[in-house]
């Protein structure tokens, strides 16, 4: 079994809802592009959990998880470099979901935030679900399953992180300690040789005793360079740092994404529901036909009007796509009347179009090649299912069921 060094590890996932718009690449694909050259990084489509709130009409979710997975690879989401599945095909997850469930109190699920506010939100479906309560404790298998230690996620994702942090402490608690646990981990301590083994013991009690954090770090970077001891001996003192158990399943930390900077062509958040959005990978000229049409300063009715930037949806594009001289130009121009709003928008139009010509080319070579993007998927659902399988087996034989 291959040693997991679950700092290293990135996890998250997107539930298929359609295509992707611009705002979905600066929020979260940008970022995603970027964690992939530092973390080992695994990313999914969350296909069960559109079926948590969707079950009454799962049409569209197929077609999505393709448009999908095509989005992200035009994103520049690469699988040479991050692992790209979809859950419902790893059906491990179904597993550690229902083990999980065994140790979750109900009312840590019932006082996720996100259960009544979306309940409220989504009045006209009937959400009062065994799968709509369980799908945070879905998530938490999703991130546990790969022992993932960072999680990067949106503010109303939060919650979810928090859940599966308790989640994992409680199972670490009850199957972590082993009969004579704290002596086997003494007797791992004692491999490691005499220097590290003092130096260990000093880093222990330094956190222990003092809530030294750095001590926490150095400790488990000494663990990580130790070639003398097992996995289990290394779990084990892991978890004997910080006075607890064996560590089967680290807990998790949200890497809040940044929200996203891009408006909609309203002005306000872009989002699907809005109807504001520009797609990912939409094409010229629709682009530009959506861009010319934005509705502008409304005080500036003629072009002869003097117009305020700050009253305008188009000047937060000009935020996000264009230079400190392209805004001097806009500010001024607009006050005093000296341009149209046609010529405001004409380096937005460019910029975004350019900024699309790479993702779009990337979307064309894979929409013509459904192979290609077919074993993509197929590879990194492969590569998923080893990564899941090393964690139940663990989590089968910590529950005692290590009979198969
Ligand atoms: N629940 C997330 C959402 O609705 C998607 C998701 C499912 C996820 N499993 C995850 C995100 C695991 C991060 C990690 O956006
Ligand atoms: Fe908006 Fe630009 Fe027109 Fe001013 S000139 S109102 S910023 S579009």
């Amino acid at each position: 079994m291959s040693s997991v060094d679950s700092q290293q590890r990135v996890l998250s996932g997107m539930r298929p809802t359609g295509k992707l718009h611009l705002g979905h690449y600066h929020g979260v694909l940008k970022n995603w592009v970027k964690l992939q050259h530092e973390f080992e990084c695994f990313f999914f489509v969350a296909d069960w959990h559109a079926l948590t709130t969707n079950y009454d009409d799962p049409t569209g979710i197929q077609e999505s998880v393709w448009d999908m997975t095509i989005d992200w690879l035009a994103a520049g989401v690469n699988p040479g470099s991050a692992t790209l599945f979809i859950q419902s095909k790893v059906p491990e997850h179904a597993e550690l979901h229902l083990l999980l469930s065994m140790i979750t109190p109900l009312g840590w699920l019932e006082r996720v935030p996100t259960y009544k506010d979306q309940q409220e939100k989504l009045r006209e479906k009937d959400l009062a679900t065994y799968g709509f309560l369980g799908y945070p404790l879905l998530q938490s298998a999703d991130i546990l399953m790969y022992r993932a230690g960072r999680v990067p996620v949106g503010a109303d994702q939060v919650s979810h992180i928090e859940i599966t942090r308790e989640v994992a402490r409680r199972f670490n608690h009850l199957y972590g300690r082993e009969p004579g646990f704290e002596e086997q981990a003494e007797s791992a301590i004692v491999k490691m040789g005499k220097k590290n083994a003092r130096l260990y013991r000093t880093l222990k009690r330094r956190y222990q005793e003092e809530g030294d954090m750095e001590a926490l770090d150095t400790a488990r970077a000494l663990l990580k360079e130790q070639q003398n001891i097992s996995l289990g001996d290394r779990e084990r003192l892991y978890g004997y740092i910080e006075g607890g158990g064996k560590v089967i399943l680290p807990e998790p930390q949200a890497l809040l994404t940044p929200d996203s900077k891009m408006p909609g062509l309203d002005g306000l958040k872009m989002s699907k529901s809005y109807g504001n959005f520009i797609g990912l990978r939409e094409n010229q000229d629709s682009v530009s036909r959506k861009i010319r049409t934005m509705q502008t300063d409304p005080q500036r009715v003629r072009r002869t009007d003097p117009g305020e930037p700050e009253k305008c949806p188009v000047w937060g594009l000009h935020k996000v796509y264009s230079d400190e001289p392209t805004r001097e130009w806009v500010q001024t121009g607009c006050r005093s009347a000296g341009i149209g709003c046609l010529d405001c928008k004409k380096p937005l139009i460019d910029a975004v179009i350019e900024e699309q010509k790479p993702i779009r080319d990337r979307a064309r070579e894979y929409e013509d090649n459904p192979d290609l993007v077919n074993s993509i998927i197929e590879e990194g659902c492969e590569q998923a299912r080893d990564a899941a399988r090393d964690t139940l087996d663990e989590v089968r034989e910590a529950m005692g069921l290590r009979y198969r």
